[in-house]
C-alpha cells in the first residue's frame, strides 16, 4: 500500500466536463465513436503571447479581460466528472488510512476543489480570482471583470488582473510542490500534455529520485516516456479503475 502520492492534472482532466484543452487538434476527441471531449485547443484559436503573458494585458488589457471573463462564464455551466470525484474520494480514503495525498492542478478552473479535494495546489492560478496590481489584493469573483473595477482594498480603479499566472511569471506553490515530492512514493500525471514546465518537469524529478510514476493520458504525451507506466484512455475511465487499484494493493 502506498504511503505518498502526489497527483499533477492538467486541462485533459476537464475536457470531458466540456472546458477547451489548450493543444489538442481542434475539433473533438472520440475514443472508438464516443466523442470524449469538447476539445477546441484554446491556443489554436488564441495567440498565447496577447491573452497569458504580462506584456499583453499591458498591450490590452481589455482583451485579457475578455478572454478570461468568457472562461470564468463557463466555469457556471461545467460540473465535475467522474476523474475529479474519483480523486477527491482517493484523497479522504488516503488521508483515512493515515496515508498522505497532495493535488499539483495546472488547471485555473475550480472542478477539483467542487468535486470535494481538499489539499490542491493549483499552480498556474485561479480564474475566480482576481488580483489589484496596485496593493497585490487577492480577492473572489464569479463576474465579468473590466478596466473601469476597483479593489475593494485600495479602492483603486483599473489595477484589477486575472489571478492567473502567465508564461514569463513564476507558479504559485513550487516549494510545497518540492516538499511534497521528497516525501512521495508515487507520482500519477492526468491530462496534460507535458509542454509547460516546471510541471513537465516534475517527471524527471520523480525519476532522479526513484519515484515511481504512472501517467493517466487520452494518449501519450511528449514526456511518456519518461514514465514507469502509462495507461490510455479518457480519464473519466481510467482515472476511478486507477483510484480503486491503489486499494488493490497494484501499486
Ligand atoms: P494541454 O492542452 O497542453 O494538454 C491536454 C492533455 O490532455 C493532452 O495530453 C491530451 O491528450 C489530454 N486529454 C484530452 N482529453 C482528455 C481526456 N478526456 N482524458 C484524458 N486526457 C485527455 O493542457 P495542459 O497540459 O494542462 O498554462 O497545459 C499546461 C498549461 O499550458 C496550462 O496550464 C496553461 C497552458 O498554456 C497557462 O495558461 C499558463
Amino acid at each position: 500500500m502506498v504511503k505518498n502520492i502526489v497527483v499533477l492534472t492538467g486541462a485533459g482532466i476537464s475536457a470531458e466536463s466540456g472546458l477547451s484543452t489548450f493543444r489538442d487538434e481542434t475539433g473533438k476527441i472520440e475514443v472508438g465513436k464516443t466523442e470524449v471531449g469538447k476539445i477546441g485547443g484554446i491556443w489554436a484559436e488564441y495567440d498565447y503571447r496577447e491573452v497569458a503573458t504580462p506584456e499583453g494585458f499591458l498591450a490590452n488589457p481589455a482583451l485579457v479581460h475578455e478572454f478570461y471573463n468568457k472562461r470564468r462564464a463557463m466555469l457556471l455551466e461545467v460540473a465535475p466528472n467522474a476523474a475529479h470525484i474519483a480523486l477527491a474520494d482517493l484523497e479522504k480514503r488516503l488521508l483515512d488510512q493515515g496515508a498522505g495525498f497532495t493535488l499539483v492542478t495546472q488547471n485555473v478552473d475550480d472542478l477539483h476543489a467542487r468535486a470535494g479535494s481538499i489539499n490542491v495546489l493549483q499552480m498556474h492560478g485561479q480564474l475566480n480570482k482576481v488580483k489589484c496590481v496596485r496593493c497585490e489584493h487577492i480577492f473572489e469573483t464569479c463576474n465579468d471583470v473590466s478596466l473601469n473595477d476597483s479593489c475593494p482594498e485600495c479602492f483603486e480603479v483599473g489595477g484589477i488582473r486575472p489571478h492567473i499566472v502567465w508564461f514569463g511569471e513564476i507558479p504559485h506553490y513550487l516549494d510545497d510542490i518540492d516538499e511534497a515530492l521528497s516525501d512521495a512514493d508515487l507520482f500519477v500525471s492526468i491530462g496534460t500534455s507535458g509542454s509547460v514546465y516546471p510541471a513537465a518537469g516534475l517527471v524527471g524529478a520523480v525519476r532522479q529520485m526513484n519515484i515511481p510514476s504512472l501517467e493517466l493520458n487520452l494518449v501519450a504525451s511528449e514526456n511518456a516516456a519518461l514514465f514507469t507506466h502509462g495507461v490510455y484512455g479518457p480519464a473519466t475511465v481510467i482515472v476511478p479503475e486507477w483510484v480503486e487499484s491503489v486499494f488493490e494493493d497494484n501499486y
